[in-house]
C-alpha cells in the first residue's frame, strides 16, 4: 500500500513538472523562450508596443479592453489616451481598423486575429518569428521570414531591428534555427530588440488566457495547502496507531 502512494506521488509530480507539450510546427527549430505573464511591466510594456505596431492590421477580437486594464493594472486615463485608438468604450473588444476586404487585396491574406496566436503556434514561434524577416528580393514587399516562407506581413518592425540577410546553413549543421546577417543597423541594439519582443510575446501569450498567472499563483497555494494537510494526516495517524503496535 505504502508502495503504492508512494508510486502515485512519484506519478503525479512528474506530470506537474513535466513541461506543457507545444505543438511543434513543421519548419526550423524555434529559439528559446520562456513565457514570463506573471511579468506585469513586460506585459505593460508589451500592450503598448502591440498598440502602437500591431494593431493597426491585427485585432485581439477575444480580449476587451477594460480586462486589460483591470489585469494588467493600467489606469483608466492612460487606456483611453494611449491604447484606446478605434473606439472610447471601455468594453470593447480590442479591434483594428483594417477592413478585411481591403487587407485581403492589399497583403493577399487578411492579418488573423492575435489573441489565440500563442497558443496556436507557441510562444517560442512568435518569439522567433518577430526576429526573423530578412531580405528577399524575390518576394513582393522585400521581405520573408523562414517561420512563415512567403510571408505576406510587412516588416512592420524592420525600422527598429535594422535589416537582415539570411545566411545559409554550413553543411552538417546541428542547430537548425536560421541564422541572420544584420546589414543595416536599426534604432534599437540587437538586446534592446530581443527585449522588444519579448515584451509582445509576454503581452500575447497574456492575451490567449488572460486568468493564467491566477491560476498559478492558485495552484501554488493548493499544493501548499495539501503539502500541510500531507504533514497533519501523518502525524494523525502515527497517533491513532500508537496503542496498537
Ligand atoms: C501592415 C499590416 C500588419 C501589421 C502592422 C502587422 N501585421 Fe502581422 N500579419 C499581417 C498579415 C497580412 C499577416 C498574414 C501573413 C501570412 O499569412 O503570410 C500577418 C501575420 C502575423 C502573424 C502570423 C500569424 C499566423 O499564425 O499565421 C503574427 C504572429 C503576426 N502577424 C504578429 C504581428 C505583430 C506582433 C505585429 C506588431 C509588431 C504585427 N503582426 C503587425 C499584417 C500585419
Amino acid at each position: 500500500m505504502k508502495r503504492l502512494i508512494f508510486l502515485a506521488a512519484c506519478l503525479s509530480l512528474a506530470a506537474g513538472l513535466m513541461p506543457s507539450l507545444s505543438r511543434a510546427d513543421e519548419g526550423p527549430a524555434t529559439l528559446p523562450f520562456r513565457e514570463d505573464v506573471g511579468n506585469l511591466p513586460s506585459a505593460q510594456r508589451g500592450a503598448r508596443d502591440f498598440m502602437a505596431y500591431c494593431s493597426g492590421c491585427h485585432a485581439m477580437k477575444y480580449l476587451r479592453y477594460n480586462r486589460m486594464a483591470k489585469d494588467l493594472d493600467i489606469p483608466d486615463d492612460l487606456l483611453k489616451s494611449r491604447l484606446m485608438l478605434g473606439t472610447d468604450k471601455l468594453g470593447d473588444p480590442i479591434s483594428s481598423s483594417m477592413p478585411v476586404k481591403q487587407a485581403e487585396a492589399w497583403f493577399g491574406r487578411a492579418p488573423p486575429d492575435l489573441t489565440l496566436e500563442t497558443k496556436a503556434r507557441g510562444s517560442a514561434w512568435v518569439y522567433s518569428y518577430l526576429q526573423s524577416f530578412y531580405l528577399d528580393d524575390k518576394r513582393p514587399l522585400g521581405v520573408n521570414n523562414p517561420y512563415l516562407p512567403g510571408v505576406s506581413m510587412p516588416a512592420v518592425l524592420g525600422e527598429l531591428q535594422g535589416w537582415q540577410k539570411l545566411e545559409t546553413p554550413a553543411k552538417g549543421e546541428e542547430d537548425d534555427t536560421p541564422k541572420f546577417e544584420l546589414v543595416q543597423a536599426g534604432t534599437m541594439s540587437p538586446e534592446e530588440y530581443k527585449e522588444f519582443v519579448a515584451d509582445l510575446t509576454n503581452f500575447m501569450a497574456y492575451a490567449s488566457e488572460p486568468g493564467k498567472s491566477d491560476r498559478i499563483a492558485l495552484g501554488f497555494r493548493v499544493i501548499l495547502y495539501l503539502l500541510v494537510l500531507l504533514v497533519l494526516t501523518y502525524f494523525l495517524k502515527k497517533e491513532f496507531w500508537r496503542d496498537i503496535h
